[in-house]
């Protein structure tokens, strides 16, 4: 490690702003979120900048469809995202918009120098049009018969059924997936960015930088391939009406969402720059020592390998120095799929699981290379039971309540020999996995950690610490060993903390220690009062999986569509209900009540004041809104249903402690739920 500060600016790729996380974009954001917490736990100046991808057709017509603007939805969005991307503990250090003053002013500037390079080529070409809607249609937004087999209700590129590629002029039958009607084609200026005359620039870039090369062998492979069928270029503008930047000078143009997006990285960048007081032209421009670092899918290499780079070189700006690329993730050696339950959401799964497991597993998989990565659930509770509770959290447990009890927290100032080879055995580890996380090889650093995990548990089972508890004369002994288990920990939660920073927040307030860096692994902590231990982590048990798994077969159902052949998917009014998880409901607390007095309120209209009595000679008092349907004497002695644990209310007449549950459209007619008889005072309701 440098003992200069690196200046590193890292980013993943945007999300587009129509649509939820889910677990298969949180294999890009774990990935680099664990990068960059090492490089700043290693002292270094690195930032992590995201935005929301906000520009293009479907968020123009889904903003359209859901009766609101396109800058409402994506607000509304951003706050879903970076409200996901932080319970997942991805820590930007900017989560911004495309839709930015930053990302016009540099979209429009790159634009002018790349026109102003003689890169910039304005022809006519013809596209379908939807004469209806008055827009031309991106492929996907055009749908007819398959060329090839015939299938009905293709798409404009490919067919899903026999798997042909074609344009949309080759479908049979094409209609407009946005109103039906039958596109007609029509003639339009498109400005070009003429990508073939970056070549040469792109090759030396690319495939002669030796051990400076920006891409993983397989990806420059894949770039070769693209070479040999020639580059072409690029088409770079879209015609109004388009959610977008119009193009200088070009009224009624608008940049196409790929030219503007990547560009989103350099402006959520430059809003940073003017939050912190940063250097911007330090980073981007071509004199810059600073580094930059892209986290993209497989999916979109041809954008940032090829278009990125070219534009950012002939624009006057600096050239990535590493494009990191990762495969598609898995569920269970399949492609994500909604009928089976294995297409989960973010939030679907935070409603379930703690993120850190889904963390640890990810890096136990992720490694430098593209392939893609499997999530086998039962797998991933079997790793992350045994490797993250079993064998490293339970070390803490296994010690800490012997220095409560028998040391008062505190820790040795000593430690026995054997103890201190553990532990020098574990700070040797320190480069090699150092090595390991900078080069994105995090399924071998958890292999080693776990290893080292090993060789502390094996540590206490030799030393057996609950034997000598129970023995004479073992008190400095036992000391010293629960120390040096604990020091242990701490050690392997250096290691783990780019992987499992909330648990290692954990781990530091019970350490009573300041937050860990990377050097701290240098040295150990003795003669030190620790707070006592409480439970971090537990078991992922398999009931949460099958919960999790259900909701996310529920969400299917919410989410699909009943797509009309003439007309976008409509939105179903259950798409926008909202559910909450099994754990929330699981919350609320129901009880059988007996209604042992009720009385009218005085001055209230539709109140009753009801005595409930819920058994243990527990009674509780309750407003209920059934005035308009019951008398009070009515009421007397009848069994019905409460929420028990609802937080107390003041009212104007009184405290409300829990709510009766009624049905029916209100008036007189509404009916307070009424259990069968066997139903005591006091029974849960389930
Ligand atoms: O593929 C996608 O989801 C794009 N929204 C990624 C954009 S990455 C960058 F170039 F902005
Ligand atoms: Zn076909």
């Amino acid at each position: 490690m440098s003992s200069k500060p690196r200046k590193i600016l890292v980013t993943s790729a945007l999300p587009y702003a129509n649509g939820s996380i889910h677990i298969g974009h949180l294999v890009e954001y774990i990935q680099t979120d664990i990068w960059v917490r090492f490089q700043k736990m290693a002292g270094h100046d690195c930032y992590y900048v995201c935005a929301d991808d906000t520009h293009g057709t479907p968020i123009m017509l889904r903003a359209q469809q859901e009766g609101i603007t396109p800058e409402a939805l994506i607000e509304r969005v951003h706050g879903e995202h970076l409200g996901d991307f932080t319970d997942f503990h991805i820590a930007f250090n900017n989560y911004y918009s495309t839709n930015s003053d930053e990302n016009r002013e540099l979209s429009q500037g790159i634009y002018r120098e790349l026109k102003t390079n003689g890169l910039i080529d304005i022809r006519t070409i013809e596209q379908l049009y939807d004469p209806q809607k008055k827009m031309f249609l991106p492929d996907r937004f055009i749908k007819g018969s398959c060329p090839n087999c015939k299938a009905e209700d293709q798409y404009g590129d490919s067919c899903e059924v026999c798997g042909a590629t074609y344009g949309p002029t080759d479908l049979i039958a094409p209609y407009s997936a946005v109103s039906g009607a039958k596109p007609v084609l029509k003639e339009s200026e498109h400005h070009f960015f003429k990508l073939g005359e970056c070549e040469e620039f792109l090759k030396q870039w690319l495939l002669e930088s030796g051990d400076q090369a920006p891409l993983q062998a397989e990806a420059t492979n894949k770039i070769s391939e693209w070479f040999e069928s020639g580059l072409k270029d690029w088409d770079i503008s879209r015609d109004a009406p388009y959610f977008g930047f119009e193009i200088p000078d070009a009224p009624g143009k608008y940049f196409y969402v790929w030219l503007d997006a990547p560009i989103g990285y350099m402006a959520s960048f430059k809003n940073l720059c003017k939050q912190k007081g940063l250097d911007f032209d330090a980073y981007w421009k071509p004199e810059s020592d600073a580094e930059i670092y892209h986290f993209i899918g497989k999916d979109i290499l041809y954008f940032h390998a090829l278009f990125w780079p070219a534009t950012l070189k002939f624009s006057g700006y600096r050239t990535p120095n590493k494009i990191c690329v990762h495969g598609f993730l898995t569920v269970n050696g399949q492609k994500m799929s909604k009928s089976r339950g294995t297409f989960i959401m973010a939030r679907t799964y935070l409603n379930h699981l703690k993120p850190e497991y889904l963390r640890y597993y990810f890096a136990a998989k992720l490694s430098d290379r593209i392939e893609d990565i499997d999530l086998n659930l039962e797998d991933f509770v079997a790793r992350v039971n045994s490797n993250l509770v079993g064998k490293y959290i339970n070390i803490a447990s296994r010690s800490a309540g012997f220095i409560k009890k028998r040391y008062d927290n505190k820790l040795s100032a000593t430690l026995d020999s054997a103890g201190h080879t553990m532990l020098q055995t574990i700070q040797a580890k320190q480069a090699e996995i150092a090595i390991l996380y900078e080069g994105r090889q995090f399924s071998e650093a958890m292999r080693e950690i776990m290893a080292l995990a090993d060789i502390a548990n094996e540590y206490v089972d030799e030393t057996k610490p609950w034997v000598l508890a129970k023995e004479e004369g073992q008190d400095e002994n036992l000391h010293q060993i629960c120390t040096s288990i604990v020091n242990a920990f701490r050690l392997l939660t250096i290691y783990l903390k780019p992987v499992l920073p909330q648990l290692a927040q954990q781990v530091e307030e019970f350490l009573n220690i300041k937050p860990l860096v990377w050097a701290d692994n240098g040295h150990l902590v003795l003669d030190h009062e620790i707070k006592p231990y409480k439970h971090m982590i537990t078991r992922i048990e398999a009931k949460q999986i099958e919960s999790m798994m259900a909701e996310s077969t529920e969400n299917l159902k919410k989410t699909e569509h009943s797509p009309t052949r003439h007309g976008q998917a409509q939105q179903n009014k259950e798409d926008v209900m909202e559910h909450i998880s099994y754990e929330d409901f699981a919350k609320v607390d129901l009880r059988i009540a007996r209604i042992v007095k009720a009385d009218h309120v005085e001055g209230a209209d539709k109140l009753l004041q009801l005595t409930l009595d819920i058994g243990e000679q527990n009674t509780r008092n309750v407003f209920a809104g059934i005035k308009s349907a019951y008398a009070p004497e009515e009421l007397q002695d009848k069994l019905t249903v409460m929420v028990a644990n609802l937080a107390p209310r003041k009212m104007r007449f009184g405290i409300s402690e829990g709510m009766v549950l009624a049905a029916g459209p209100g008036g007189k007619e509404l009916w307070i739920l009424e259990p069968h008889e066997g139903a005591q005072p006091g029974m849960k309701v389930k």
